[in-house]
């Protein structure tokens, strides 16, 4: 797809898993309808329908189901449909877009650390997607803490919380080298902070975007 209308605004919360980035998200959708924007408040993989049901078969089940190919094709058919029915449109109505995960979850989970897949991973996108956020809040902290947090929500979408604390920290270390590749667009926060002091500052960042 080539670049979607971006009359609107494109924001993504990224990080390792129990970071904190629904919890975020969710307050600065909340922030920015009170301040009279609309906001479509979504997530990855899902946020369509078509989506969510691709997002059963990644998130569910053992860690070894899939390799790091097949997720790579699967999270990238799950964000087509989730940009074609729901990113998309939204933003071509002027609507302020919050994705909970976009592509540089897949960057850094399929492409640097489940497996060496980057190139791959980055063509796949500038073919199928061809769309960046204009601002990525990349939520940063320890991985003991999150994972515990993580595996507190229980349910049974712990399919890479299963790959354990030594994935988890190589996922934060590839956040981190993201965050440093793309200075424009990505601000690393300090997530191991009370959730208040982590939402003015993202409200504070996001204000600077609003116009
Ligand atoms: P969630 O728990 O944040 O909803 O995300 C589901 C899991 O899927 C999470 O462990 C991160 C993983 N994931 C990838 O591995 N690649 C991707 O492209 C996305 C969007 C998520």
């Amino acid at each position: 797809m080539a670049a979607a209308p971006a009359a609107g605004l494109f924001l993504s919360f990224e990080g390792i898993d129990g970071a904190g980035k629904s919890t975020q998200a969710r307050r600065l959708a909340d922030h920015l309808r009170c301040l009279g924007r609309s906001v479509v408040l979504t997530r990855e993989p899902g946020g369509s329908p078509g989506a969510e049901e691709i997002r059963r078969l990644l998130v569910e089940g053992a860690p070894g189901r899939w390799s790091a190919e097949t997720e790579l094709l699967l999270f990238t058919a799950a964000r087509r449909d989730h940009l074609e029915r729901t990113i998309a449109p939204a933003l071509a109505e002027g609507r302020v877009v919050i994705t909970d995960r976009f592509a540089d979850s897949t960057r850094v989970y399929q492409g640097a650390v489940r497996g060496d897949l980057r190139a791959l991973t980055d063509r796949l996108h500038a073919e199928m997607i061809g769309l960046e956020p204009r601002l990525t809040f990349i939520l940063d902290m320890e991985p003991g803490p999150a994972l515990r947090r993580g595996r507190a929500r229980g349910g049974t979408e712990d399919r890479f919380e299963e790959m354990g604390q030594e994935f988890q920290t190589s996922l934060r270390a590839g956040f981190r080298a993201l965050a440093a590749g793309f200075p424009d667009r990505c601000r690393l926060i300090d997530a191991a902070r009370p959730a208040e002091a982590i939402a003015a500052e993202i409200a504070a960042m996001a204000a600077e975007v609003l116009g």
